[in-house]
């Protein structure tokens, strides 16, 4: 970023997605311009960069962070789920399987986002009702594909994760 002022160089070792990683970032930046221009994790996406749209969600020791309003420092030593920790080795979770389902995406801008934000609240709460899954995601805002697909989507996963366990 061109227009960025000089600043200081800090080192960052975090578990992402599993990996210990150690790597070089500026002191100012957010988590998510970490992420997206430091490691080359490009799936959480920057929507508004205030914290109003969900776009850039990811977990942060297993809390529901928009990495936008989070300062990479604050991530040492830290453990973080991004959309690409999504996905197993036995293949996509459960619930990007019911969004491709449920086409509940179009562009896909704020699918990372609503992806992280829904297994957070599977973590929490596996079995919503559809007026927990709306309340939860409120967060997450989606100019293109409308909520009700991306709603059953969600409520589609959690059923196949209660029948399968996973
Ligand atoms: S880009 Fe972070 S909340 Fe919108
Ligand atoms: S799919 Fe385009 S913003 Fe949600």
């Amino acid at each position: 970023m061109s227009n960025r002022v000089k600043t200081d160089r800090i080192v960052i070792t975090a578990k992402i997605n599993g990996d210990e990683r150690t790597f070089l970032a500026d002191e100012r930046d957010s988590l998510l311009e970490a992420l997206r221009e430091r490691i080359g994790l490009t799936g959480a996406k920057e929507g508004c960069n205030n914290g109003n749209c969900g776009a850039c969600a990811v977990l942060l020791n297993g809390v529901l962070v928009n990495s936008c309003c989070v300062m990479a420092a604050e991530i040492e030593g830290a453990e973080l789920t991004t959309v690409e920790g999504l996905a197993g080795p036995e293949g996509l979770h459960p619930l990007q399987q019911a969004f491709l389902e449920e086409a509940a995406l179009q562009c896909g801008i704020c699918t990372p986002g609503f992806l992280m934000a829904s297994k957070a609240l599977l973590d929490e709460n596996p079995h919503p009702t559809e007026h927990d899954a709306r309340f939860w995601l409120a967060g997450n805002l989606c100019r293109c594909t409308g909520y009700d697909k991306i709603i059953r989507a969600v409520l589609k996963a959690a059923d196949q994760m209660g029948s399968n366990g996973r």
